[in-house]
């Protein structure tokens, strides 16, 4: 969603600025600016759309040594250039980057209507400019401190004042905000992808911190001016992770990413000998995992459908009972918090604020959370009490895959962690940890037909509506598949049990509703197949993502193989080609595949 980037130091701030500015493009957005402190005062330049047309409309020989930017995603007011980024107090002295949402704005508004000050734009965030700019606070940082007072809600901002050009101040309070340490300049950004190749030294602010940054340094304190005292620490984020390198798009490097990703996760925690998984992060001994009577996934989106995977692993490798739920409809149902329950909230950018908001309602009520986390140092990451971190590197296209494969791959090992303290029996340990190194390799296979997968997609790209359908294992491999084909190709996709199908859904099929099925080799197969058999039947074409040896099927119009692994992490391997289909059909379809529209990477409100 939204994303900041803010610059101080010896160079011009405009190139760099729109430098963070289009690497933060992936996160969607619908329009973005930047105010630069010029010789000439604050200068504010804003534009509906794409980076690139506010690079267009940039004046010429704009330049300065300090300056803010942004990428709006319309909550509190309609997509417009009055709306974007940076929002200016009336005065034009103070300007104000801002990702989050201030609850009460609505009556501070009316408060300072009152008091005669105009507004020129619907959002919050200009609530904020004015704010600021009406404290009679000497400095720019009492004058920021006396403006949150006032505020309530989530938010990150960056200011800065043409009265003080020599600083930006930020604050953060439930929105992600980080400074990057340079050699005489510093950079501000709400993403680390925005810092990369100008520094490699950065520090996370926490909630309620606010940082004072110049040319020279920073300083961070907390709401009550007390300095904080925060260290830099080292970033691992190389220019190629966040480049095309030479692909067409971010999706398909990130699939075609996947099996040197995998194996680099796998890399030292499968203990081969004993059939089991080190993972030192979850903070938790033999005996408190042994504790645990049940385990419950929270997360959102395609991350609850890989924890839907998660909780089949840890029932059927730990026959613990396990499941996933929605991290967005959690906390309104106002849940009952075991003692005795371990939840996992996984995240791929550790910023999902749904996600975020179920860890504190666990918290809050005395319940023991581990997080399954891409973004290291992300809030949700910081927040849980311990986890297994992703290792994907960063996922830039807003469809998730390889990040959705490491998660399922953490709940293999959290499930054989799980597993090993209690019934599962060395040799069945020994058995899924040698399938898990495996993998990768498999995984390579499966891109090996990416050709032959295409081939499928542009069929499938030519219908308005598909079903995918799958059993146990296979039903969150077909959740995923119709997740991701809607995603990036906007056709309407709807996954089923295969076993619900005869209970309504069969009425839709004919020749124009094709079904991807998704049908392992298993104790299943034989019904998967009866229920394609019925909508041959019918005139409905079927794609079958399935195993050598799973029978040809007359009814199959078209056949993706993967190679077999072991039965419990049939699920990963399958949800390869799912990826390449959604992947293959979007292009064929010539649409915008690393920005769907209407969709971000990293849904930062509620
Ligand atoms: C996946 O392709 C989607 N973009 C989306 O469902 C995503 O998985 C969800 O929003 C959760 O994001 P997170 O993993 O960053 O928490």
């Amino acid at each position: 969603m939204c994303g900041i980037v803010g610059y101080i130091g010896s160079q011009n701030a405009v190139p760099l600025l729109m430098e963070g500015l289009f690497r933060l493009e992936y996160r969607g957005y619908d329009s973005a600016g930047i105010a630069v402190m010029t010789s000439r005062g604050n200068q504010v330049c804003r534009r509906v759309g794409r980076v690139r047309e506010l690079e267009a409309a940039l004046p010429r020989r704009l330049t300065g040594r300090a300056g803010i930017g942004h990428t709006r995603w319309a909550t509190h007011g309609a997509v417009t250039q009055e709306n974007a980024h940076p929002q200016v107090s009336e005065d034009g002295r103070i300007s104000v980057v801002h990702n989050g949402i201030i609850d009460n704005a609505t009556d501070l508004r009316e408060v300072l209507i009152g008091k005669g000050e105009t507004f020129s734009s619907e959002t919050d965030t200009e609530v904020v400019a004015h704010l600021i700019a009406r404290s009679s606070a000497g400095s720019l940082e009492d004058a920021v401190l006396d403006a949150l007072g006032q505020i309530t809600g989530t938010y990150a901002f960056a200011v800065t004042d043409a009265d003080h050009p020599d600083r930006i101040v930020v604050a953060r309070n439930g929105s992600p905000l980080i400074l990057g340490v340079g050699d005489r300049e510093m950079f501000v950004a709400s993403d680390l992808s925005a810092l990369v190749r100008h520094t490699t030294s950065a520090v996370h602010l926490d909630d309620g911190e606010l940082a004072t940054v110049t040319a020279g340094g920073f300083r961070t304190f907390s709401r009550e001016q007390e300095n904080t005292a925060k260290k830099p620490v080292r970033i691992d984020l190389e220019a190629q992770d966040v480049d095309l390198s030479g692909y067409r798009h971010f999706m398909r490097k990130e699939i075609l990413e996947q099996p040197a990703s995998a194996e680099r996760m796998l890399r030292g925690r499968l203990d081969e000998r004993f059939g089991t998984a080190r993972l030192d992060g979850l903070n938790l001994s033999p005996r408190e995992l042994r504790g645990f009577r049940r385990v419950k996934m929270l997360g959102c989106g395609s991350a609850y459908y890989v924890g839907q995977v998660g909780a089949q692993l840890i029932e059927e490798l730990a026959r613990m009972p396990a499941d996933a739920e929605p991290a967005s409809e959690f906390r309104y149902r106002n849940p009952v918090i075991e003692p005795d329950t371990l939840y996992v909230a996984v995240s791929q950018s550790g910023e999902t604020a749904d996600t975020a908001f179920a860890v504190r309602e666990v918290k809050r009520k005395g319940g023991q959370v581990v997080g399954l986390v891409n973004v290291v140092g992300s809030t949700i990451a910081r927040e849980c009490d311990g986890g297994i971190y992703l290792h994907a590197g960063p996922e830039i296209a807003v469809a998730s895959t390889k990040a959705l494969t490491h998660m399922a791959l953490g709940f293999a090992l959290l499930a054989l962690a799980l597993g090993r303290v209690r019934d599962l029996s060395i040799t069945d340990g020994q058995r899924v940890a040698a399938g898990l190194r495996a993998l990768p390799g498999q995984i390579g296979r499966v891109l090996a037909d990416e050709a032959a997968i295409a081939e499928v997609a542009v069929g499938l790209a030519a219908a308005s509506s598909l079903f995918f359908i799958g059993r146990v294992r296979g039903f969150p491999v077909a959740r995923e598949g119709a997740q991701k084909f809607k995603e990036v190709t906007y056709r309407h996709a709807e996954a089923y049990q295969a076993s619900e199908l005869k209970h309504g859904p069969l009425a839709l099929i004919d020749e124009n509703l094709p079904t991807v099925a998704i049908v392992p080799d298993d104790e299943l197969t034989d019904r998967n197949l009866a229920a394609i058999e019925q909508i041959g039947a019918r005139g409905g074409r079927v794609v079958l993502v399935t195993h050598p040896g799973v029978p040809h099927c007359a009814r199959g119009s078209a056949r993706i193989t993967v190679p077999k692994s072991e039965r419990e992490l049939d699920p990963i391997l399958l949800t390869i080609p799912v990826q390449l289909l959604a992947y293959h059909a979007a292009r064929t379809l010539g649409l915008d595949i690393d920005k769907p529209r209407n969709l971000a990477k990293s849904v930062t409100v509620e």
